[in-house]
């Protein structure tokens, strides 16, 4: 596969514009969990007992026999051999180690002050012991149980912020069911298709989620598609609004009924280390959402070794906080296994940034004394532009340790950051990674590494990253696409019922034994990586991963349109955003425009609603009939259009233009 945009490094100075570097502060260093810096020679010298040693810090039912088979890749087995449950990792370890009573959730409603309508909100915040977590999670896994869910069947879980969800995730992993969690911002379409092709048997939803102060009904929204999804048997309801939804008599049960009558005890299922632990589905290339599936033991070693390194995790005293949403990875593997595993105190949110207030996150951090604070560059932006004076107001010399992901972070957003949020004496981790790796890749470690606004730095101990020419050639210093060389334990072993998919998505483009990633990156003097982005048709807009080809095939689902070309364009706040250019079936295509939005909005979820629709009477297409989306492109960004020999009919460049102009 070729690096469809491999940027040239002059642009990229110009993107980054800082040369400002950051050693890490002293009195940090020195009481690192990772202040050695020979950590790095020792796992590359010996990654499998690098991996090893953080697989024996895991509770094992039988130990596992072989490290690593890598003899014919990319089929990975990590930890052959052995068994263990990952929700007896996350929480019957910690309460026997008599830590039951040290706090796992400290959850906080959206407006914890004034909840308005809710059934499930005590008050509007509750903090759960490991002992309590635990406690929920077998009733969980018993009231599964007793819905004739049992190892191997899939149950989707679509919740708001709530330790329930986590309890879900968790009481399936105890049964050794896989869960496929669907962001809760998603449509009810979405949760159809990712049920469909998973062939979920129960879905865990609520009666509604709140937003803004209003519920916003999930279970209603599920109940329109659920007849469509042939393998579902049972919904179950957890009552989080008190909004009295429509219940089917024998399909639906309300989670509190169930959990009233479930068992508290409800022995680990013993897991073999590759049984599959989750699927989570994210979006490729084309059309359909590809369903990650990640497995037990390698994904605990990889998530419970970089959670306490990258973060410096102390669990005694940290207070940590995620303010990623639990449906994605970085919910997955930072929210519920990474802390969890490592006995962590967690704050978990429930609502939007500035909601009721813009100082919402500070009034937080300061009401817990956060420690460690970690978030999405889209984010700390929207942050930025609310004015320095909403964090200002509050105390936030708690904090030691700041974390970004999912997005490039601009240098500006970097310092504002390390400044404003971190008062200047806190270490900023620049985590770069994937839902397909499972854990953070490419990060600095605390204490080690010199920081760069705008780097995610070097590779995590055991991980090798380079970047590659098309012809393959490896690009010391320079741009190119971005590869992992060595497999590592956190990586998705297939994409569910898709192995071929899998195999060609990423195995292919360099060998069996190269991930591609994806994305392009740069390699600099210093052998620090800088992320640029996608090299394929995804575009990442407010760090979240969406496909230009789901937009389109959504777009020309409605009546109204012929044809629709989708593509992603920088944007100050969210990185990227979504311009779609259509043509209309028959009519003018007049006031389309924000009907068309709310139909991706509604169809989708409104995180893919197009920042703008522009409406065409024909698109720049080669003489075979392919759309050039590269000319779409250079329209939208005021870039000069370069050569338009290929194009069928070059007159429709100017057509284009000038509705582009027109619609702005
Ligand atoms: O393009 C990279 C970008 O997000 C993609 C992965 O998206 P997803 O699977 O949704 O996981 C997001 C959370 C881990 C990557 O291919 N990305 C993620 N983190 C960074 C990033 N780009 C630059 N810097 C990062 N720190």
């Amino acid at each position: 596969m070729e690096a469809k945009q491999s940027p040239q490094s002059g642009e990229l100075h110009v993107l980054l514009g800082t040369e400002q570097t950051f050693p890490p502060p002293e009195h940090f260093a020195a009481q690192a969990n990772a202040n050695d810096p020979q950590i790095y020679e020792q796992a590359a010298a010996d990654p499998e007992g690098w991996w090893s040693g953080w697989a024996d810090k895991l509770e094992w039912i039988e130990p596992y026999e072989q490290v690593l088979d890598w003899s014919e890749p990319p089929f990975a087995r990590w930890f052959g051999g052995g068994r263990l449950n990952a929700s007896a990792n996350c929480l019957d370890r910690h309460v026997a180690a008599g830590n039951g009573d040290r706090v796992a959730i400290l959850w906080e409603a959206e407006d914890a002050d004034d909840p308005g309508s809710g059934s499930e909100r005590d008050g509007g915040r509750r903090s759960v012991t490991y002992s309590e977590l635990l406690e929920m999670t077998q009733r969980v896994a018993n009231a599964l149980k007793s819905l004739g869910i049992g190892q191997g069947d899939v149950v989707g879980i679509y919740l708001p912020m709530l330790p329930e969800t986590v309890a879900a995730m968790l009481a399936c992993a105890r049964i050794g069911a896989i869960h496929n969690v669907v962001f809760g911002g998603f449509s009810a379409e979405s949760v159809k298709e990712r049920m469909q092709f998973s062939d979920a048997k129960a879905l865990v939803t609520a009666d509604a989620t709140l937003r803004r102060g209003e519920p916003t009904p999930m279970k209603k929204a599920v109940d329109a598609v659920a007849g469509e999804i042939a393998t579902l048997e049972h919904i179950v309801v957890v009552d989080r609004c008190g909004t009295n939804p429509p219940m089917s008599d024998g399909r639906d049960h309300f989670w509190h009924d169930l959990l009233d009558r479930a068992d508290p005890d409800c022995p680990p299922e013993p897991m073999d280390s590759e049984d599959p632990l989750y699927i989570l589905y994210t979006s490729g290339s084309t059309g359909k959402p590809k369903g990650i599936l990640h497995t037990t033991a390698g994904y605990l070693t990889g998530v419970t070794a970089t959670h306490k390194l990258v973060f410096d995790l102390k669990p005694e005293t940290d207070v940590y906080w995620c303010g990623a949403d639990v449906g994605w990875v970085t919910g997955h593997s930072y929210i519920v296994y990474g802390p969890l595993a490592n006995g962590a105190t967690s704050v978990m949110y429930e609502g939007a940034p500035n909601y009721p207030a813009e100082d919402r996150w500070w009034q937080i951090i300061e009401r817990y004394g956060v420690t460690i604070f970690y978030t999405a560059p889209t984010a700390i932006r929207a942050c930025m532009k609310w004015g320095r004076e909403h964090p200002d107001a509050h105390d936030l010399s708690s904090l030691r340790l700041l974390g970004s992901v999912g997005e490039p972070i601009n240098p500006r957003a970097w310092l504002w950051y390390r400044e404003v949020i971190g008062g200047g004496r806190c270490p900023i981790v620049d985590t770069w990674w994937q839902t397909e790796t499972g854990a953070i890749m490419i990060t600095p470690l605390p204490g080690l590494t010199t920081t760069k606004p705008g780097s995610a730095t070097i590779p995590f101990p055991g991980i090798e990253a380079t970047i590659l020419d098309s012809a393959g050639k490896e690009i010391e210093r320079g741009a190119g696409t971005l590869v992992l060389t060595r497999p590592w334990p956190s990586m998705a072993r297939t994409l569910y019922r898709e192995h071929e998919r899998f195999i060609e998505t990423y195995w292919q483009g360099y060998g069996s034994d190269v991930y591609l990633v994806g994305d392009a990156a740069r390699r600099d003097e210093d052998g620090y990586f800088w992320i640029v982005g996608r090299i394929d048709d995804v575009i990442n807009v407010a760090g979240h991963r969406l496909s230009t080809m789901e937009v389109e095939s959504t777009l020309v689902s409605n009546p109204g349109v012929a044809e629709a070309a989708v593509i992603g364009i920088p944007d100050e706040m969210t990185g990227q955003a979504i311009v779609a250019f259509v043509i209309p079936e028959g009519g003018d295509g007049d006031d389309m425009e924000k009907e068309l939005r709310d139909y991706v909005a509604e169809k989708i979820g409104k995180l893919a609603r197009p920042k703008r629709i522009v409406v065409c009477d024909d698109l720049p297409k080669t003489r075979s009939g392919k759309i050039m989306r590269r000319i779409l492109r250079d329209i939208s960004v005021g870039e000069d259009l370069g050569d338009v020999t290929t194009l069928r009919d070059p007159e429709v460049v100017k057509d284009v233009e000038r509705r582009f102009a027109e619609q702005d």
